[in-house]
């Protein structure tokens, strides 16, 4: 007991130069755990007579007591130290300027595709789709082009290596063959449109081996050419967001529509530059005709009952006559620049992020 105080002080020092709250813990182990030095003097105890025992259990009672105390303080200190020291590190400086938030671009392609979807989507119509790769019977001989038919030849058609039975698959060089597969699989009336990627072998200014159409198909009882042109005209008004936009109907040739007719916008010239609207000019955006009956019967519908007409036209043409985007080529080239000029801010962001 003799070095009671010793201890004591030795103690009352490592806590005090305790300076991580592991460290203090480390500092209670050592004095007042189970094998600790103050708890080891208290084990001696038993050893001593009543007297000394008394005395030596009061004393040692103090120290453990002040120990513990001065652990408990020491604590405290330590943890409000830690959580000043959290806050430090963690302090948000409120006069930074914000991040800027990048927001991607919409393609003007796929901008395009939505605006088109919407627009037939108000007068009824549904999306339908069908596969890029083709079998020659929906992509031609359904549409009144039997082999060795001479329109065949204007499609630049890539043809896919020949198949087991013969057969040879090719890209879908028009979105055409997706009303076949519509009229096989539905009973009329039908109301669709089909947009999506058509593949054809030409590459130029004005040409892509990849491009996209917008197909239309309507079939019913009594559909007739005034539907036709009601619809054709509706549509380039709304798309041009021009509502006297002259819109005419030149005859025109397709194997799979009978009567046809090319659909031609008015527009101006002048100077070069080319403006959509009343004019003196005119300018072809769409092919379209009554569907051949042969092609309704090809799918399976009495065309004695039936009847009805389909339109086609490329995505990339139109898209490029309403922002005036000047190079068909430049749609694929990845062009960031190009992107932020051309690219739509997708809508759906919420208009904070924007403002920022
Ligand atoms: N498929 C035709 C083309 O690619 C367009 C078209 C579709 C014409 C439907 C008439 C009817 O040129």
């Amino acid at each position: 007991m003799e070095n009671l105080d010793q201890l004591r002080s030795d103690v009352l020092q490592r806590v005090s130069e305790s300076e991580t709250l592991e460290a203090l813990d480390g500092v209670r182990v050592q004095a007042l755990g189970k094998k600790g030095e103050i708890t080891g003097l208290m084990k001696t105890l038993g050893g001593l007579d009543p007297e000394a025992r008394k005395a030596a259990g009061q004393a040692l009672n103090v120290v453990k007591q002040e120990v513990a105390d001065a652990i408990e303080q020491r604590k405290a200190v330590l943890e409000e130290a830690a959580l000043e020291a959290k806050l430090a590190e963690e302090r948000i400086d409120v006069s930074l300027p914000a991040r800027p938030a990048h927001v991607g671009r919409m393609h003007p392609i796929s901008q395009t595709m939505e605006e088109l979807v919407a627009i037939f989507g108000e007068m009824g119509f549904s999306v339908a789709q069908g596969p890029h790769i083709e079998d020659d019977f929906h992509n031609f001989t359904a549409l009144n082009i039997p082999p060795e038919h001479p329109a065949r030849q204007e499609f630049d058609t890539f043809y896919m290596n020949e198949k087991e039975d013969g057969s040879r698959p090719v890209l879908r060089t028009h979105t055409s063959p997706v009303q076949i597969r519509t009229m096989q699989n539905a009973e009329p009336p039908i109301r669709i449109i089909a947009p999506g990627r058509t593949f054809r072998a030409d590459h130029d200014a004005t040409h892509s081996p990849m491009f996209h159409q917008i197909e239309g198909l309507v079939i019913d009882t009594e559909t007739n050419m005034g539907h036709l042109k009601g619809t054709l005209i509706e549509f380039c008004r709304s798309y041009f967001g021009v509502d006297d936009l002259p819109v005419r109907f030149r005859p025109s040739f397709f194997p799979f529509t009978e009567p046809s007719a090319e659909v031609d916008i008015g527009c101006t010239r002048e100077g070069g530059q080319l403006k959509i609207g009343a004019g003196d000019d005119w300018l072809e955006i769409l092919g379209s005709g009554m569907v051949h009956p042969k092609v309704l019967e090809a799918c399976g519908i009495d065309s004695t009952k039936y009847q009805g007409f389909a339109f086609g036209m490329g995505v990339e043409r139109i898209a490029m006559l309403k922002y005036g985007i000047p190079d068909l080529r430049t749609f694929y080239e990845s062009d960031l620049r190009w992107m932020k000029h051309y690219g739509f801010v997708p809508l759906e962001m919420p208009s904070m992020v924007r403002g920022l």
